[in-house]
């Protein structure tokens, strides 16, 4: 009953933002019946609700509980002071990721009217090889991590995404060494992506910064605010000055 619950919301997204009950039932692979059934219960609760044309969506209880004691949240308002200052100067986007599994997951983004092209969504996941934010979580995730990740499908967004195994291990390697990492088309054609590490109390990297901009904005003249900015927040989190390492 709960697992079947979970499937129902789960299928929720930015491209199907409210659904009809037949829709779930298909995109589910429950009967029609049992959805019927569990999106009465749901609604009930607030973790969905109807829309005038009685499809559903994800209902406004529900982001309330999962918010208020979200483990994103200490994080998030450590970042935001420091991010909105970092989008004050650089006024494209700005974003905030942590690693999920095999995955990057954006918790925060800012971005600017007339900014590049973006894929990354708040609460959006890309996986870890494609993007700047992920390789820089990439490159500090425990060892087996990495190899679970060299040794799997690396998928392709463009022609320029790295899905070389050796290409990658040797990017994750310069990674570490050089502090940031630096994706030019790698997501899309037309922009660029860097990434620092966000380093939280005793020296772990808990988050990536990173800003998406346009390929000839000269991505490399932000690193130094990336990085003043990454340090601000591992500040703000409780890492002591002898902990700041880039
Ligand atoms: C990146 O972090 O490298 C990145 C992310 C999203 C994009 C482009 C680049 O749309």
């Amino acid at each position: 009953m709960l697992g079947r619950a979970v499937r129902i919301i789960e299928v929720f997204g930015p491209d199907a933002p409210a659904l009809g009950v037949s829709e779930l039932a298909r995109r589910t692979g429950l009967h029609v019946a049992t959805v019927s059934r569990l999106v009465e219960h749901l609604v009930g609760y607030g973790w969905l609700q109807r829309d005038a044309d009685r499809k559903v969506r994800i209902g406004m209880r529900l982001w309330e509980v999962a918010s208020r004691a979200s483990p994103a949240l200490p994080l998030r308002e450590a970042a935001m002071p420091f991010m909105e200052d970092l989008h004050a100067v650089v006024r494209q986007h700005i974003q905030l990721a942590v690693r999920e599994g095999d995955e990057v997951l954006f918790l925060e983004r800012l971005s600017a009217r007339r900014a590049v092209i973006n894929l990354t969504r708040i609460a959006g996941r890309l996986p870890l090889h494609a993007s700047s934010s992920g390789e820089v979580l990439l490159a500090h995730a425990p060892a087996e991590v990495q190899e679970r990740v060299l040794g799997g499908v690396l998928s392709a967004f463009t022609p320029y995404t790295v899905t070389d195994p050796k290409a990658l291990r040797a990017r994750l390697a310069d990674i570490r060494r050089d502090g940031f990492a630096l994706c030019a088309g790698f997501i899309d054609e037309r922009a660029t992506g860097v990434a620092v590490p966000v380093r939280g109390p005793g020296g772990p990297v808990v988050a990536a910064l990173g800003v998406v901009v346009p390929n000839d904005a000269g991505a490399r003249t932000v690193i130094p605010a990336l990085r003043a900015t990454a340090l601000g927040i591992g500040r703000a989190m409780g890492l002591s000055p002898d902990e700041n390492r880039v």
